[in-house]
């Protein structure tokens, strides 16, 4: 099955409402109307309204980056799937690492967040990596195990293929560090193998894994060229409409 690659701008905790809509109607009219890459934006919660309404009628979608599990209740602070999915989004980042090291977030939490995505018709973009310790270990292929079984549980093989996975190596994260080109598709190809061996080959075969880590637009082309890689998710690069859309232009017709 073709995998249409997905680039996926993650604005983190940047941007005011103001500079969030004006990024997203540069992107607009830098980004073609028929891109071979599907684009997904996800700035902060309060930008959501209004980045929906600047992509309106383009062929960028909206995402989210985080999201609670229980539907609705008295949990401060927090937003809902629905909540999300009333906002126009089609897409939730669930489990990036920040979010594992600086909120707590746990494989079992994560998995509940991927459950109730499903259950709000969100498409999560399920993010796993190693640290640079775990690397040097080495333990990264057992690491990427623990998080993607932990954090897939029992969902049903048709849930499983219509999520996007996202491996960013915590390693290269806003560090400038790139991944190898041989090291992405080794954890990528692994990861594909992982899918078959668990579940079955047409579903390891169609389900999109994006690499995340230090993406640019001079790294971008090589990147997006590997075999087992089927879009990025890029942070930094993604704040300038200008270097974000040379990305999305960088995947291989
Ligand atoms: P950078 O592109 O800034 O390294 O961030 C990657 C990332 O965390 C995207 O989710």
């Amino acid at each position: 099955m073709e995998r249409r690659p997905l680039v996926a701008a993650n604005w983190k905790m940047y941007k005011t409402v103001a500079e969030a809509v004006d990024t997203a109607h540069r992107m607009c009219q830098r980004i073609a109307a028929d891109a071979v890459a599907e684009v997904m934006v996800a700035p902060t919660f309060v930008s959501l309204a209004g980045v929906g309404d600047a992509i309106r009628g383009s062929n960028i979608v909206l995402g989210a980056q985080n999201m609670h599990w229980e539907k609705e209740g008295a949990f401060t602070g927090e937003v809902s799937a629905a909540m999300l999915q009333s906002v126009g989004c089609r897409y939730v980042i669930l489990g990036h690492s920040e979010r594992r090291q600086f909120f707590g977030e746990t494989d079992q939490s994560i998995h509940r967040k991927i459950v109730s995505a499903f259950q709000a018709g969100l498409v999560p973009v399920f993010c796993i990596g190693e640290t640079e310790a775990e690397r040097d270990s080495p333990q990264t292929f057992a690491v990427l195990e623990r998080q993607l079984g932990g954090g897939l549980g029992q969902l049903n093989d048709e849930e499983i293929q219509s999520l996007v996975i996202a491996y960013e190596p915590v390693w290269a994260i806003g560090t400038g560090k790139t991944a190898s080109n041989d090291q992405i598709q080794e954890v990528h190809a692994f990861l594909r193998r992982y899918l078959a061996d668990q579940y079955n080959n047409a579903l390891a075969k169609s389900i999109r894994i994006l690499y995340g880590g230090s993406v640019k637009p001079g790294n971008a082309t090589q990147i997006l060229a590997l075999p087992d890689v089927d879009g990025a998710l890029v942070g930094g690069a993604s704040l300038d409409a200008e270097s974000f859309a040379r990305i999305v232009e960088s995947c291989p017709g």
